[in-house]
């Protein structure tokens, strides 16, 4: 029995994780839950789930909870050290961490300190900070097991072989639901049409961040700390199918890769049980049936978010976590405030250009840059809608 502690339970890759808890009550016990202002959702979760433990970053959804569940055993924790102290529960086997953007940065490396192996979903973390958190990985002597169905395909793809052996990384992307359109068109597109995703059902965020492809250049940077692989080895292809997770080619010209029909269930299981497979029985893959896999060299002049990622990677230090802060206030304005599609682009690159980067040798280093890049991206918004 593996005691787990699941980051963003209210989620899309949290409620995927429950599932597989429910289907295998003798493998996993849920301690503790946390999510940010969904406390409705929280409730449901903990009158099945029965954790120790709690948490909502937003303290007036908890003191909500905390109403309606007096007398409950539970403990109600609120605020990002609530969250972080159930990210640290004693009786805690593995910390999945699956809250969205930087926010998951502070409980994901408590749980590290604290000694929790982890599977981590939540990628802004590691293009914020992922030397340092690699570094205190190590320290600390505990793993950390991809969830993202490109890097869990990586991580399968190397294992029984040796780093030095790897020629490349090569990160596989369905090329989101704008693919086919031209600039022109893409500065017209409604979030509506930009949420509506061609082969995964994940949250608003990242599903815009596949629109722009800007997920995938968060990607970039996550296979470099996650694979310990310099920027020069990691290439992406656009495959429309999404029934290639990802490949690795070795130095004699063998190429590796994972398949599966496009379920985030298998790497999450993956994750959680490694390195045993656990029984979920999905249709089996019809590759007869699909025909054919096609496969496309990225645009990057349609899609310049990806070049970001590479940018951000090479300059280093706290540039990445400058382009993620960009990226979540410029997604956030366009999916709620009505700025243009191209603008989280445009938002993102002038953020860039006026940062100065600093290296990330501590967490306050990297949230000094998050804050920063946050005021100016706000600014920059501002100047779009006025
Ligand atoms: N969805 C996928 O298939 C998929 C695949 C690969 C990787 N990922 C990565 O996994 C992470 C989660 O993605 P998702 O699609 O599951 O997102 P999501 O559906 O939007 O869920 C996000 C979770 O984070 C919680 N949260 C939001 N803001 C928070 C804050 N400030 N403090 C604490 N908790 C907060 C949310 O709680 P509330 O419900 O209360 O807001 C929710 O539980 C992201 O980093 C994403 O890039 C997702």
């Amino acid at each position: 029995m593996k005691n787990i502690v699941l980051l963003g339970s209210t989620g899309s890759i949290g409620t995927n994780t429950l599932d597989i808890v429910a289907k295998f009550p003798e493998q996993f016990r849920v301690v503790g839950l946390t999510a940010g202002t969904n406390d409705e959702k929280l409730e449901e979760q903990l009158r099945v789930f029965k954790p120790t433990a709690v948490a909502l970053s937003d303290e007036a959804a908890a003191a909500k909870l905390r109403a309606r569940c007096k007398g409950a055993s539970v403990q109600i924790l609120s605020g990002v050290e609530g969250v972080a102290q159930v990210a640290r529960l004693p009786e805690a086997d593995l910390v999945i961490s699956a809250i969205v953007g930087g926010a998951g940065l502070v409980p994901t490396l408590a749980a590290i300190r604290a000694r929790k192996n982890v599977a981590l979903a939540n990628k802004e973390p590691m293009v914020m900070a992922g030397k340092l958190m690699q570094e205190e990985a190590r320290r600390h002597g505990v793993r950390i097991f991809p969830v993202d169905s490109e890097h869990s395909a990586i991580f399968q793809s190397m294992e029984g072989h040796r780093r030095e052996d790897i020629r490349r990384l090569i990160l596989t992307a369905s090329g989101g639901p704008l693919w086919e359109l031209t600039r022109e068109q893409m500065q017209h597109v409604k979030p509506e049409q930009a949420l509506r995703h061609p082969n995964w059902k994940m949250g608003a965020k990242i599903t815009i961040d596949s629109a722009t492809l800007m997920n995938k250049g968060l990607e970039v940077v996550e296979a470099r700390w996650l694979f310990d692989i310099p920027p020069s080895q990691i290439e992406v292809l656009i495959h429309r199918e999404s029934i290639v997770h990802s490949l690795v080619e070795y130095r004699d010209g063998s190429v590796i890769a994972q398949l599966g029909l496009p379920d985030m269930r298998t790497p999450i299981s993956y994750a959680m049980n490694y390195p045993a497979r656990m029984p979920l029985e999905p249709p089996p893959l019809d590759l007869a049936g699909i025909g054919k896999l096609t496969f496309f060299r990225p645009d990057h002049d349609r899609f310049p978010c990806l070049g970001f990622g590479y940018e951000a990677l090479l300059t280093g230090g706290t540039m990445p976590a400058t382009l993620n802060a960009a990226n979540e206030i410029a997604v956030a304005a366009y999916l709620n405030h009505g700025i243009g599609f191209l603008r989280i682009g445009e938002v993102i690159q002038a953020t860039m250009e006026a940062h100065s980067p600093r290296d990330v040798t501590s967490l306050e280093d990297a949230l000094e840059a998050d804050r920063w890049a946050r005021t100016k991206a706000e600014t920059l918004v501002r100047q779009c809608l006025s």
